[in-house]
């Protein structure tokens, strides 16, 4: 696939989200407005970000038609959402978008027994037309497995924490194996600048950043371009619709300037070695997301 701010995937995603995660719901109406006026066509949300109806009010405000804009939200599974909460859940998110559709709904992540039950109720809302595609969040290659051995739809896409520090390397070629589009949160994880206010947690597990914080900065400096810019090309260079969220007009502006350099193989070489197979976005709640309890039978 070429790369450019116009492109999109197999799903007809464009390439780079703008995430709204710990935006409050009055930053969320501000910062995706900026968003969408910067040229943001794909915005990220949830249900577990309680900020939807500040989102929605954004897209109102940025004034730019509605199929142009590619809307992903997520279902927050809690222990046992059943299916017909599943249902009623994406309604609800739907008044609250002031939106009649979402491009793609997500289970935000596996976490509840109940997951097939949500999953046969995302195809129903695919069916009813209130989502176009429906794909899942921090899914392993086992829960992704779970879906099919049940004989269900295929995922459309799979949103996973990908950067130079966790690079999913076997759920990756899986996903590209069996077109499961890719999608990356966290990808700006490595930085020191990643979650600096109080309670966002960034600051758990600093250490094993430091080694990729002096590779990323060398390399920036080398192709002269920030380290943020980099480390979200990278994940569009290996394949992947990257999200990135900002607060600040400057920088929301700055990640989606992705398409006027190119990472070459040397130095992607470099950064992939950084890998630890070790997820940070979840870790300051001390959870992993891809940890799945036993279905209810
Ligand atoms: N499915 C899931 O489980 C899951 C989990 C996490 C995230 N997500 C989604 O993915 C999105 C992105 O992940 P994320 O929120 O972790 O965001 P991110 O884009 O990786 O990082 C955001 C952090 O980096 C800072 N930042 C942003 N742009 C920067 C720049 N150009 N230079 C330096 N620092 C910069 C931000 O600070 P300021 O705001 O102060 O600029 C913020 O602290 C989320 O918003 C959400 O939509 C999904």
């Amino acid at each position: 696939m070429v790369l450019s701010q116009s492109a999109r995937n197999g799903i007809d995603m464009p390439l780079v989200g703008f995430g709204t995660f710990q935006l409050s719901t009055a930053q969320a109406e501000y910062s995706v407005k900026e968003a969408l006026r910067a040229g943001f066509r794909h915005i990220d949300s949830s249900e577990a970000y309680n900020n939807e109806e500040g989102t929605g009010k954004g897209i109102k405000a940025a004034g730019v038609s509605r199929n142009e804009i590619y809307v992903t939200t997520k279902l927050f599974p809690g222990p046992s959402k059943n299916y017909k909460q599943t249902i009623e859940t994406l309604k609800t998110q739907l008044k609250q978008l002031q939106l009649d559709y979402v491009d793609l709904y997500l289970i935000h992540a596996p976490i509840s027994d109940l997951r097939l039950e949500q999953w046969s109720a995302l195809m129903e809302l695919r069916k009813l037309g209130l989502a176009k595609h429906i794909g899942v969040s921090n899914y392993n290659i086992d829960t992704i497995k779970e879906i099919l051995a049940a004989d269900l739809a295929k995922p459309e896409a799979n949103q996973v924490e990908f950067h130079p520090i966790c690079a999913q390397a076997d759920l990756t070629v899986y996903m590209k194996e069996n077109a499961i589009a890719p999608i990356a949160y966290s990808s700006l994880a490595p930085l020191s600048t990643w979650r600096v206010e109080k309670g966002q947690g960034g600051e758990v597990l600093a250490e094993i950043k430091e080694e990729c914080q002096v590779i990323t900065k060398e390399i920036a400096a080398k192709l002269k371009v920030s380290e943020a810019r980099l480390l979200l090309r990278w994940g569009l260079q290996h394949g992947y619709g990257v999200l990135t969220k900002s607060s600040k007009a400057e920088r929301i502006r700055e990640n989606l300037d992705l398409f006027d350099f190119e990472i070459p193989e040397i130095e992607m070489n470099r950064l992939n070695k950084l890998d630890q197979n070790q997820a940070l976005a979840w870790a300051s709640a001390g959870l992993n997301p891809m940890q799945a309890p036993p279905l209810k039978h």
